[in-house]
């Protein structure tokens, strides 16, 4: 698991809402990504969660009490990079906005001068009291950041806005907020995923990319503060939050997508998989099995092609998936295609390369006119992301 989060003391204010048992996965993932936590708890919290598991899940001492540790809502205040509060109350939301200071947990908040997350939890008919909208809207105009909540159904039986945010949610929102913007002048269009090519109305052909080393590029590049356009085939896999998404079935819409995107990229990651021969012929109705013995194939269109042709065009970046590593033929590709840099992967083994959640690649770029390859070892793809974007940023200061 990357660490992302290492050095990073999150303060941790859990309060009385049915959603708090949820707060053990959040925990989890914030501590695999290397982030220290400090819990507070109100007093209502305990009725939902105990101190004791929430302790042993955070590895850290559970603050409580305001008079066990007489100054110990100033000295946390101090301690954190972050204030999340998850799930946070109708109640805990009001007091915050009108400065109520009386728990350990509310007047630490009050204390704190660093980003606040919120992640609201409550019934929808108190989440649409104008009260609790009120203090959302103050608290927003004051920079709080709110995640959630979502629609759906509710602890209670009913169906509304109110529900928690999903972890993975306000575990993003988290990693946003303590991420470096070091790409916020870059403007990225990411291609991710397989695309199909019909035979009939049913059937087609594809391939097994599953999109996740895209979707990593453009999770972390947002993180970093880039503006992201994705353009992704079909995939089982949820996208990231972007600004523009694009869904594509063929490789002739995903071309039509990039021309159409790319005046506005200042970097193109072609990070998809897309087919690179379809049906000579596209059958109007469901194939007879009787009536067919082989399927006559022409190429695709061939997007890095298309782009290269192109007079002005954003600092590009292909993708090799190969079997086996074959350096000499990604650098052919480099040439003929002329891209700035290319990352070959091997697809012969099942731990990297497609349908996988972890990435062994080797990053081929230019350097005074000669040939750089860099191998990055295996990890998994979202670390891979953030090296080959670290990659790019340096190669585009140095020219
Ligand atoms: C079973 C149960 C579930 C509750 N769930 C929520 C909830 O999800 N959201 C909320 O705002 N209040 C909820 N409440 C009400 C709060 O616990 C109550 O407003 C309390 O005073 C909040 O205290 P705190 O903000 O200090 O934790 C619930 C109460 C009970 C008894």
């Amino acid at each position: 698991m990357e660490n992302f989060l290492k050095n990073k003391k999150i303060i941790l204010g859990i309060t009385g809402s049915i959603a708090a048992y949820k707060i053990y996965e959040l925990i989890k993932l914030l501590r695999d990504a290397g982030a220290e936590i400090f819990p507070v708890m109100t007093e209502k919290a305990t009725y939902f969660v105990t101190p004791l598991s929430v302790e042993i899940a955070c590895g850290k001492k559970v603050f409580l009490d305001m008079f066990e540790e007489p100054l110990s809502h100033i000295e946390l205040a101090q301690r954190g990079d972050i204030f999340l509060v998850a799930p946070a109350t109708a109640n805990l939301i009001n007091k915050y906005a009108s400065g109520i200071a009386d728990d350990l947990l509310s007047t630490t908040l009050l204390a704190f001068q660093g980003p606040v997350i919120i992640a609201p939890a409550m019934n929808w008919r108190m989440y649409k009291a104008s009260q609790v909208q009120r203090s959302i809207d103050y608290l927003r105009s004051l920079g709080t950041i709110f995640v959630g909540p979502e629609e759906g159904s509710l602890a209670c039986g009913e169906e509304g806005p109110g529900r928690l945010a999903s972890i993975n949610k306000i575990f993003e929102t988290v990693l946003y907020s303590l991420t470096e913007k070091d790409l916020e002048k870059e403007r990225f269009i990411i291609t991710a995923g397989p695309t199909r090519q019909y035979i009939d109305p049913i059937r087609f052909i594809t391939n097994k990319s599953s999109g996740k080393m895209g979707y990593a590029l453009a999770k972390i590049a947002k993180r970093r503060g880039a503006s992201v356009t994705l353009i992704s085939g079909p995939t089982a896999i949820e996208p990231p939050e972007v600004d523009k998404f694009i869904r594509v079935e063929t490789t002739s819409e995903m071309l039509t997508q990039v021309m159409e995107n790319i005046n506005e990229a200042t970097t193109l990651l072609m990070s998809a998989a897309p087919l690179d021969f379809e049906p000579e012929k596209i059958f109007s109705k469901k194939i007879e099995k009787k009536s067919i013995t082989s399927i006559p194939l022409k190429l695709c269109p061939d997007i890095l092609k298309e782009v290269s042709k192109l007079k002005k065009r954003p600092f590009t970046v292909g993708f090799a998936a190969e079997s086996g590593i074959n350096i000499e033929r990604a650098k052919k590709k480099f040439n003929e295609k002329s891209v700035d840099m290319i990352i070959l992967n091997d697809i012969m083994q099942n731990d990297r390369g497609m349908g996988s959640d972890t990435n062994e690649v080797i990053i081929i770029y230019k350097k005074a006119n000669k040939f750089i390859e860099e191998k990055i070892p295996l990890q998994s793809k979202e670390n891979v992301a953030f090296i080959i974007l670290s990659k790019i940023k340096e190669i585009k200061i140095g020219k």
